[in-house]
């Protein structure tokens, strides 16, 4: 009798402990994978495809160095977007030719990939630095794959939109560039140029294609995407139509928030408008976000101000944008994702994922949460 009752004791603990627990998201603490391994993803973005969430970030080192590129770009999925399973590295950089674009030590930063229905290829486009040009060189560049995990083949790199002027190009864009378009300022943002408007940036960049840095890529419902990069020096952002196979600028786009220094921009769609949460431009440092709206893609774009309110606001709660994750079949469920970057020891840097909330005007704000749950979503 006794004997039966340990057993029954026994088989009720490990019901219990085999028993899946809720699935919790602490912001900020170490996310390990399926190894135990803190997941290293930075910079990155999620494509949801055929049930599975597939995570895609910036493969860092330890130290310093870590913050170039020395691996690639790692990818995970999750089918709960809580436990992770490591898929290895999606598009390796290039150790054995120092002159290729993607070769080993240069800066590959903010990866988003994106599924093309009509080629049925992967695309993933990230913001890439020449080896040993720090951040001058200011290009995107795009590698395809058959399969979601990768391998990815890096096609090309370029600075987009050469030789087409914006939607909204300006009567001083088209004028002769003056020298002092190379001309720097050291303050408040480092060594950018202070008044980019009156130095035609633009009109300097002609020719050879815009400077593309923080990038981000958006799918609309309508299958067109677009590539939203900071441009100009980092003073203006640039949302570009892509083409219909994804693997280019289709040369269609406008100049938005000129003058105000967006970095880290994320946009998502709620209720049929358009939205993109940023960042100022403080290198590694956090700052406060910026939310903006439009009734269309290609604006007007009006800012709404900082989306975050509570402690830590100010600073984004210690983070800096990376990308909006809409939670598939749930209309008013979407996840910001941000980095908390860590550039001393690029590899600890730590991930702030907070669900976007919605007033009672429908203004999206984010607040912070220590530990939350998937079912926030459910009722919505
Ligand atoms: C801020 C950007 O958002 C990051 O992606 C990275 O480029 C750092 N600047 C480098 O300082």
């Amino acid at each position: 009798m006794k004997a039966k009752l340990i057993l029954i004791i026994l088989g009720y603990l490990i019901f219990i402990s085999c028993k899946q627990q809720p699935v919790s998201i602490k912001s900020g603490e170490k996310w390990p994978d399926n190894n135990g391994v803190h997941i290293n993803a930075h910079g990155g973005g999620i494509m949801f495809y055929e049930g599975i969430y597939y995570w895609f970030g910036e493969h860092k080192i330890e130290g310093k160095k870590g913050n170039k590129a020395w691996v690639g770009v790692h990818c995970y999925s999750s089918k709960n977007l809580v436990d992770w399973f490591d898929e290895g590295i999606a598009l390796e950089v290039v150790k054995d030719d120092p002159n290729h674009d993607i070769t080993e030590g240069c800066i590959l930063e903010r990866p988003k990939v994106i599924f093309n229905s009509k080629t049925k290829k992967f695309v993933m486009w990230f913001h890439l630095e020449l080896k040993s040009m720090g951040y001058d060189a200011a290009r995107s560049g795009v590698a395809i794959a058959d399969k979601v995990t990768g391998p990815y083949k890096f096609l090309k790199s370029f600075r987009p939109n050469a030789g087409i002027w914006p939607k909204n190009v300006l009567g001083l864009h088209k004028q002769p560039v003056s020298g002092n378009v190379e001309k720097k300022y050291c303050g408040g943002k480092g060594c950018l140029p202070s008044h980019p408007d009156s130095l035609n940036l633009l009109g300097r960049d002609f020719i050879t294609g815009q400077m593309a840095r923080d990038q981000n890529l958006f799918v609309d419902d309508d299958g067109k995407a677009y590539h939203i990069y900071s441009s100009e020096e980092n003073s203006t952002l640039h949302i570009s139509q892509l083409s219909d196979d994804y693997l280019s600028d289709a040369g269609n786009y406008v100049r938005v928030f000129s003058d105000r220094y967006m970095e880290a921009p994320a946009m998502f769609k709620h209720n049929n408008k358009y939205y993109i949460i940023a960042s100022d431009c403080t290198g590694w440092e956090p700052n406060a976000a910026r939310l903006a709206c439009a009734p269309n893609i290609f604006g007007p774009w009006e800012e709404l101000g900082n989306p975050c309110v509570g402690e830590g606001a100010e600073l984004t709660f210690r983070s800096q944008s990376t990308f909006v994750l809409q939670i598939p079949g749930k209309k008013d469920a979407f996840v910001f994702m941000g980095d908390r970057w860590t550039p001393e020891n690029a590899i600890d840097g730590r991930y702030i994922w907070l669900p976007i909330q919605f007033d009672e005007n429908g203004i999206p704000f984010l607040k912070w949460i220590d530990e939350w749950y998937l079912d926030f979503f459910e009722n919505i």
